[in-house]
């Protein structure tokens, strides 16, 4: 039983949720992920592990509500129950003591890189977090982020809070700044993860993206979920989500990323489809 413990609305649209899920809470690591099923006709959905209690036997989910499944979790309530969930999956974040590491979340990333934070955090790094949004309202784990790193840069794309601009300016002012950093981890939209290996690849600066791509069974036997990564074929749920950002085929992230556009935006209206993807 997955019952729901605890809800709160962080942002606009953007949900975090603690459910009961003893066994997924022990084995738990930054980087991991689950699949969840909202009800017993509900799509296969991965979300990233945003927290995990051991000893309350709960996880915390956040997530966005960008579709039919994201929507369907929303509502559920207090107590009730998620259909199923799936996990930890993926490989965990690889967690050494390399210096100085910069993780950037932009979007609702900022939920997935607060964990990886965390754990560069714990292992002895200086981590300096980059987090941005559209807007002021679309930031959220701030005090969470600012507790957890050495520096913490907020940014939003209006400047109605923090600098105004994009994550990757901040990034330039600190290789500007002749800040040494080591590894560079980035999570969020395609686009911004692109941005960033572009910024660090003429400086040789390892950088970690953890990526999104379709994914249904989430066990390596689909191969929905697949990227090129140095022109070799892996599946983001079994080898990743995390990858070379220096390495990644990103056109083609982005491309197979619209394959079920148009089942999407017709289950989002509700309308009947011969053709919707299934669970
Ligand atoms: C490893 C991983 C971790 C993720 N973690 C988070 C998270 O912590 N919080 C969060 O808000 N989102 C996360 N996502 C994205 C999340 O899975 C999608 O937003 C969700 O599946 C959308 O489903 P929907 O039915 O609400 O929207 P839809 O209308 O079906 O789709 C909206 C968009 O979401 C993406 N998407 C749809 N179905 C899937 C799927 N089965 N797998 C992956 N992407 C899909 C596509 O880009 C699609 O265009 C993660 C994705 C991956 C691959
Ligand atoms: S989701 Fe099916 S192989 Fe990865």
């Amino acid at each position: 039983m997955h019952s729901i413990r605890s809800k709160k609305i962080l942002a606009p649209g953007i949900n975090e949720i603690e459910i009961d899920a003893f066994e997924i809470a022990q084995k738990a690591k930054a980087g991991q992920f689950v699949i969840v099923i909202a009800d017993e006709k509900g799509e296969r959905i991965p979300l990233t592990l945003a927290g995990w209690n051991p000893k309350n036997g709960t996880i915390k989910l956040i997530f966005q509500e960008v579709g039919h499944s994201t929507k369907t979790l929303a509502q559920l309530k207090l107590g009730d129950n998620i259909h199923a969930i799936l996990g930890p999956l993926g490989k965990p974040t690889e967690i050494k003591n390399v210096g100085t590491v910069v993780c950037i979340g932009g979007g609702v990333g900022i939920a997935e890189v607060y964990p990886v934070s965390r754990a560069f955090k714990n292992e002895g790094n200086e981590v300096i977090g980059i987090i941005g949004s559209r807007s002021k309202d679309l930031i959220f784990l701030e005090k969470e982020m600012k507790d957890t790193c050495d520096q913490l840069y907020v940014t939003t794309d209006d400047g109605s809070y923090g600098q105004k601009g994009l994550v990757t300016e901040v990034l330039n002012k600190l290789f500007q700044a002749h800040k040494h950093i080591d590894v560079v981890y980035a999570i969020g939209p395609v686009p911004m993860m692109a941005a960033v290996a572009e910024y660090t690849r003429p400086l040789k600066i390892k950088t970690i993206v953890n990526l999104n791509p379709i994914m249904v069974d989430a066990t390596g036997m689909c191969g929905a979920c697949r990227v090129t990564v140095g022109g070799k074929t892996y599946f983001g749920c079994v080898d990743g989500p995390e990858f070379d950002g220096h390495l990644v085929d990103f056109k083609e992230l982005r491309s197979r990323l619209n394959l079920f556009k148009e089942q999407e935006e017709c289950l989002n209206k509700r309308c009947p489809s011969k053709n919707l993807k299934n669970g």
